[in-house]
């Protein structure tokens, strides 16, 4: 149903203007989030259970929703009675910021992909923190709240520009993930490094759990420093991966639109995130958690990345192109732990 009539409408909105796809369904959510029957009803159809416990905290299955795709938690409600076991909000940062000019989201449809070049569009930690204050039950669901830098802040101050993001909004989130690794913030990724990367975790880890998400295009040496850090300083799990730099695996049609700059997500990334997960759950002997999310468009993507060595996956773009059936399919196929 998704696929055959939800999905081609939606790809039609704004003339196929993606950004104007992802409002109109954020909008709609929101809506949904506001019904108790509409809530009951997904739930209904979608609510899975395959519950298991990652770094202390519990989660009723273990497909999550990516963090990007509400940034501002404005449909929060909506995403659990879909199916998500967690959810992430953000990458929200200490400053509103409007985000890159647009158009800056793109489909590649015959690859199952989307280049994004967003730039932390986002209403700041203190209106996300005003916002789930006022959420008037609790979600059912772990929440994790994704931070990122504030792009007026140069990177010389990043550390307390997290801190002040954390500081908003420590009582509401279940764990934290500290976003190193988008593309679209220059600068951004070299807080991967050892020093930035000790700084920012000897400020945040400590009353909540803190995971660090990183880029599929960190080489393994890079990345193995970066889990020695994380080790050091008590992160509670790694998320792998974000979106990639690389433009392999596209269709032939969508090489025009590989051109656009930014982030690649989706059936490109699958291979590679898992690659990525493999290596961490290898490198640190299973001692960190890890959150599997890159190119997970069908259960056995789901399965795969868990095999590989995630304890926990997301998905974003898989959401897209395969709706809410694909959460079920997956949190459904993921074995008991
Ligand atoms: C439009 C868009 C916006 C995103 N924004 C964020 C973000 O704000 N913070 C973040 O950590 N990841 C962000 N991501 C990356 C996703 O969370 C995810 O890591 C990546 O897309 C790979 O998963 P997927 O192939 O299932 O989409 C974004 C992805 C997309 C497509």
């Amino acid at each position: 149903m998704f696929e055959r009539l939800l999905r081609p409408a939606l790809f039609r909105i704004g003339g196929g203007d993606a950004e104007a796809a992802h409002e109109w369904t954020l909008r709609r959510l929101a809506a949904v989030s506001r019904s108790a029957p509409a809530l009951a009803a997904l739930r209904a159809r979608y609510a899975v259970r395959a519950p298991r416990t990652v770094f202390g905290v519990e989660f009723p299955n273990p497909v999550g929703l990516a963090a990007g795709m509400d940034k501002n938690g404005v449909a929060l409600p909506a995403w659990p009675a879909l199916g998500f076991g967690f959810v992430e909000v953000g990458t929200v940062t200490a400053h509103a910021q409007p985000g890159n000019p647009r158009p800056r989201l793109f489909r590649l449809r015959d690859s199952e992909a989307v280049i994004n070049r967003m730039g932390f569009n986002n209403a700041g930690a203190e209106a996300l923190a005003a916002r789930l204050a006022a959420l008037p039950r609790p979600l059912g669901v772990p929440l994790g709240i994704s931070l990122g830098k504030s792009k007026v802040t140069p990177l010389a101050d990043a550390v307390e520009d997290y801190l002040a993001s954390y500081r908003a909004l420590r009582d509401h989130g279940d764990y934290f993930a500290v976003n190193v690794s988008s593309p679209n913030t220059p600068g951004l990724r070299s807080l991967q490094d050892r020093a930035h990367l000790d700084a920012l975790l000897a400020a945040l880890v400590g009353e909540k759990p803190v995971l660090v998400k990183i880029a599929p295009d960190l080489t393994e040496p890079a990345i193995a420093e970066l889990l020695e850090v994380c080790l050091a300083r008590g992160a509670a799990g790694v998320i792998a991966t974000n979106t990639t730099l690389a433009r392999d695996g596209l269709a032939d049609v969508d090489r025009p639109r590989g051109g656009e700059t930014g982030g690649l997500s989706g059936r490109p990334l699958t291979g590679r995130a898992r690659e990525v997960v493999s290596f961490v759950h290898r490198e640190t002997g299973g001692r960190l958690p890890v959150v599997g999310v890159g190119g997970i468009l069908d259960p056995d993507d789901a399965s795969r990345m868990l095999d590989a060595g995630a304890s926990l996956v997301q998905l974003y773009t898989g959401f897209i192109y395969r709706g809410p059936a694909l959460v079920r399919a997956a949190a459904r196929t993921a074995p008991t732990p």
